[in-house]
């Protein structure tokens, strides 16, 4: 007799298949002059993490790679500049079509020197 807890079913395990989900129609932001997939109400670290983009900003003392860490706005690890404006939070910001996206080196800060 087959154990059903013994041998699940192979599925796909994504955030959206535990809550039952269902999304609009995907779009596209553009990061870095390449385009990546988001779903409506996605944030923008979500959209990078789920098309396998981990980092997307440089540390100010020594360049190191920084991504989404906490996912919430409280670590700023997660900064780059959005549709021209640097130091933004994206795990904070939704990922809008069209959404304009650039890795951030540094303080982000050179772009508002006047
Ligand atoms: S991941 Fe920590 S502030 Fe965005």
């Amino acid at each position: 007799m087959e154990n059903a807890r013994m041998n699940p079913p192979m599925r796909r395990r994504t955030p959206a298949a535990l809550v039952g989900a269902e999304p609009g129609p995907a779009h596209t932001i553009d990061f870095d002059g390449r385009p990546v997939p988001a779903l409506p109400g996605q944030s923008i670290a979500a959209a990078l993490w789920a098309d396998g983009v981990l980092a997307w900003r440089t540390t100010r003392v020594g360049g190191r790679p920084r991504g989404a860490f906490c996912g919430i706005g409280a670590c700023f690890d997660c900064l780059a500049v959005v549709d021209g404006r640097p130091n933004q939070r994206t795990c904070l910001v939704p990922a809008e079509p069209g959404t304009v996206v650039t890795t951030q080196e540094g303080n982000g800060r050179a772009d508002l020197a006047v």
